[in-house]
């Protein structure tokens, strides 16, 4: 489903999208809202989808507490407007819920699916109510609905206001004499950060399963966000030190200090395991964002 916007903003898909005829496109574009009900019955009747992956939302935390209303009403209640699309179309299909590793805010780490959800921003709040509906509509109309509580999963097409592109699109303008230096918030924060298209992966596994369930994604490692800079920068062979400045621009009004998955089930149900370590995943953003930069 895509947006209208009157600008096209569809940038991260130009690989996958072909303008071809029906018959051989990979990828189809149908016009949505996911806070438009009716549109969201419509297209389920015309399509009818075997498996559908709600990762809609208002995803960028520190945003959610500039626009609590609307993270509300896209990352929470649209949820619930996709499920009942689901259930009074009655079309047999299954369905994924983007639950995220936010909802467990300041528990102790490490958070596995039987941790408490301590949510410390509207975003995570909204995503607890999400994660939550999605349970009862499996209990209360059996549909088949799983959620994929991920942590932190990144690749080089991640947006530019995250703090892991933040970082590795700053070290290669820097190397590049773009930028002169990298202005961050709170550097103690602690992140179990993996690699997204092996996340994606988990995602589909958890809709081939015969019953729906609940799975923590995660690497089960930590780093800071000081450490992704410290690697960040040694690739290109600078001390990040002299090119980061500390703005409390970026600090939050509430924080969530340690997220570290314990992700044995998805390992033991799933068969599914991390491959790519937060070092090794530095080093992909770092050189996809050099060669980039070099262009
Ligand atoms: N964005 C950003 N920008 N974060 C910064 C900065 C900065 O300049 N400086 C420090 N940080 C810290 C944040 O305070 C946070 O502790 C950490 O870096 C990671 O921030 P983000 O990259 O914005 O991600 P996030 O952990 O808040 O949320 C992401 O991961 C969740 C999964 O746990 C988002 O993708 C969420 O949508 C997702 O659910």
């Amino acid at each position: 489903m895509v947006r209208r916007a009157s600008s096209l903003n569809t940038q991260r898909l130009d690989h996958i999208y072909q303008d071809v005829h029906e018959e051989d496109a990979k990828l189809f574009l149908h016009y949505a809202d996911m806070t438009d009900t009716s549109r969201l019955i419509t297209l389920l009747q015309e399509l009818e989808p075997s498996e559908i992956y709600n990762l809609a939302a208002q995803s960028h935390v520190a945003v959610s507490f500039l626009e609590p209303e609307l993270t509300g009403e896209v990352t929470g209640i649209a949820t619930t407007k996709l499920l009942e699309a689901v259930r009074v179309s009655k079309i047999p299909c299954r369905f994924y819920q983007a639950s995220t590793s936010e909802m467990f805010g300041d528990s102790p780490a490490p958070q596995s699916e039987n941790t408490e959800f301590r949510p410390r921003s509207p975003y995570a709040a909204a995503k607890l109510y999400s994660h939550w509906m999605t349970k009862n509509y499996r209990e209360a109309y059996g549909i088949h609905a799983s959620s994929g509580i991920l942590f932190n999963h990144e690749s080089p097409r991640r947006g530019e206001t995250f703090v892991t592109r933040k970082i590795t699109r700053a070290v290669a303008k820097i190397a590049a004499g773009m930028q002169s230096k990298l202005y961050l918030g709170n550097l103690d924060s602690i992140r179990d950060w993996g690699y997204a298209p092996e996340y994606i992966e988990a995602m589909w596994l958890m809709l081939q399963q015969d019953e729906p369930d609940d799975y923590v994604v995660a690497t089960g490692t930590a780093y800071s966000v000081r450490d992704f800079c410290r690697i960040a920068f040694e690739q290109v062979g600078f001390d990040w030190e002299k090119y980061t400045v500390i703005d409390e621009r970026y600090l939050r009004p509430t924080e969530v200090e340690n997220l570290i998955g314990d992700p044995s089930k998805a390992k033991a149900k799933l068969g599914w395991k991390a491959k790519t370590l937060t070092p090794a995943l530095v080093k992909i953003m770092v050189e996809a964002d050099v060669n980039l930069y070099s262009k």
